[in-house]
């Protein structure tokens, strides 16, 4: 059950992950961070929206003793998402100082947002800062970017499903599809910049 009819909606399109694969890479990156971490508490600072459904997975793959705390963020349009306009929206509950931070993102796109956060939150003298993207976008330089845990490098497209929206729809899709666009009103994928 997804909750939408895929054979009655066309702006869901080809599927990039599968319920199954997505799976079994949070299961490895789970593992991996598991290891990295062994022995102690990291805090996996999920960026909201649409890490929230990928944090929930990942954090129950993680076998340590994990926080989990929220931070929301908005970027502006094309014309200011050159600017690095990123403004915060919601700040954390807990003080990270000291603390292992592991920065969840959904998809590394420009990696503005990423690049505003770890800004922000070196500035709380953590003792180590990380970041763990679901989706990194080719092109993207995941070295210059500096993510430690790339779950899947994907192409240009929109994408859909698993936290991921257009207009806030289609997070609560258990895969991940290109977003084929609403073909009624003939509008083109929204620009990621302005939907964080
Ligand atoms: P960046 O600042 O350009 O790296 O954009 C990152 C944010 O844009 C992500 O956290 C997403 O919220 C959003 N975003 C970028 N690409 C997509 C996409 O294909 N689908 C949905 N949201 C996206
Ligand atoms: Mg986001």
């Amino acid at each position: 059950m997804t909750g939408y009819d895929l054979e009655e909606d066309p702006s869901i399109g080809r599927v990039v992950l599968t319920e199954h694969q997505i799976r079994e890479r949070v299961a490895e990156l789970g593992a991996r961070i598991t290891a990295d971490y062994r022995g102690r508490a990291p805090v996996l600072v999920a960026v909201l929206k649409g890490a929230a459904v990928f944090v929930s997975d990942l954090a129950r793959a993680i076998e340590l003793p994990v926080e989990i705390d929220f931070m929301a963020v908005s970027s502006y349009g094309s014309s200011t998402r050159t600017s690095g306009v990123v403004r915060l929206l919601k700040d954390l509950d807990s003080d990270i100082t000291g603390r292992h931070v592991l920065v969840v993102e959904d998809i590394v796109d420009s990696g503005l947002t990423l690049n505003y956060l770890r800004r922000n939150l070196r500035a709380r003298n953590p003792a180590s800062l990380e970041v763990c993207a679901l989706l990194v976008r080719e092109g993207a330089d995941p070295t210059e970017l500096d993510i430690r845990y790339t779950g899947h490098r994907i192409p240009s497209d929109f994408v859909i499903g698993y936290g991921l929206d257009v207009g806030e729809r289609y997070r609560n899709l258990p895969f991940i599809a290109v977003y084929a666009g609403d073909r009624a009103s003939g509008r083109n994928p929204p620009d990621p910049a302005a939907n964080a």
